[in-house]
C-alpha cells in the first residue's frame, strides 16, 4: 500500500481520510446543534489530542460558546492506557446550571471519559454530553454513555489529526493506523 509513515520506531497505514473527517465533523456538529439549541454551551476540551477536533467542530456549532482546556494524560507515551489519568492543568470554574460537552479525541478504555465526566459534574453542570471522533467499543470498560461519536473503530493504535505516537503523528491530516507487519 501506498503513502506508509513512519514514526519513530513504527510504520503506519492510512486509515480514515480528510475527507471522511471533514464530514463526520459536520455531522456531529448538526446533532450537538439539535441536541443544545441556541442555549449557551461550555466545551471541555481534553488536551492534548482533542485540540484539532475541537478547533473543527467548534467552529460548525451555532450557539453561544465558550471554550476550556484541560490536560489529562494516561497513556504516558505508549501505545497503551496506563489505566492511571494525571490531571495535569484543571479548570478554575463553577459550572452550575451550565450545558457542558466534553470533547475527545478518541475514547478508549473510557478512563478519561469518566475522569472528565466526574470533575464537570463536581462543578455543578446541570447536562453534561459527551463527543468523541474516534470511540473504540471493543476496548470501552465504562458504563457512561458516550452522546456522539464520529467513528466506531477496531482495538487498533491510530495516529493523526491530534492523535499521537510519542508526541509525534499530531499535525497530519488523516487519520493513520499501525501497520501490521
Ligand atoms: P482512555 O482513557 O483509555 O479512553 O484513553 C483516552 C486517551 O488515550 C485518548 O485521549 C488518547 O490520548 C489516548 N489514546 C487512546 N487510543 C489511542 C490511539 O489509538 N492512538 C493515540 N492515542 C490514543
Ligand atoms: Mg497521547
Amino acid at each position: 500500500m501506498e503513502n506508509i509513515i513512519t514514526l519513530h520506531d513504527l510504520s503506519f497505514e492510512p486509515y480514515i481520510s480528510e475527507n471522511q473527517i471533514k464530514d463526520a465533523v459536520k455531522e456531529l456538529a448538526k446533532k450537538i446543534n439539535s441536541e443544545f439549541g441556541g442555549e449557551e454551551l461550555h466545551i471541555v476540551s481534553a488536551l492534548t489530542g482533542s485540540f484539532i477536533f475541537t478547533a473543527d467542530l467548534v467552529r460548525e456549532l451555532e450557539m453561544p460558546c465558550q471554550i476550556h482546556f484541560v490536560k489529562v494524560s494516561s497513556y504516558h507515551g505508549g501505545t497503551s492506557s496506563t489505566g492511571t489519568i494525571r490531571l495535569e492543568t484543571d479548570i478554575q470554574l463553577d459550572f452550575s446550571n451550565k450545558n457542558v460537552l466534553i470533547t475527545e479525541d478518541i475514547v478508549d478504555t473510557g478512563l478519561t471519559a469518566s475522569f472528565l465526566f466526574e470533575l464537570i459534574k463536581n462543578k455543578g453542570a446541570k447536562n453534561i454530553k459527551l463527543a468523541t471522533l474516534l470511540y473504540k467499543p471493543e476496548a470501552y470498560k465504562q458504563a457512561l454513555n458516550i452522546d456522539f461519536v464520529g467513528f466506531s473503530i477496531p482495538n487498533e493504535f491510530v495516529v493523526g489529526y491530534g492523535l499521537d505516537y510519542k508526541e509525534i503523528g499530531r499535525n497530519i491530516n488523516a487519520i493513520y493506523k499501525l501497520k501490521q507487519s
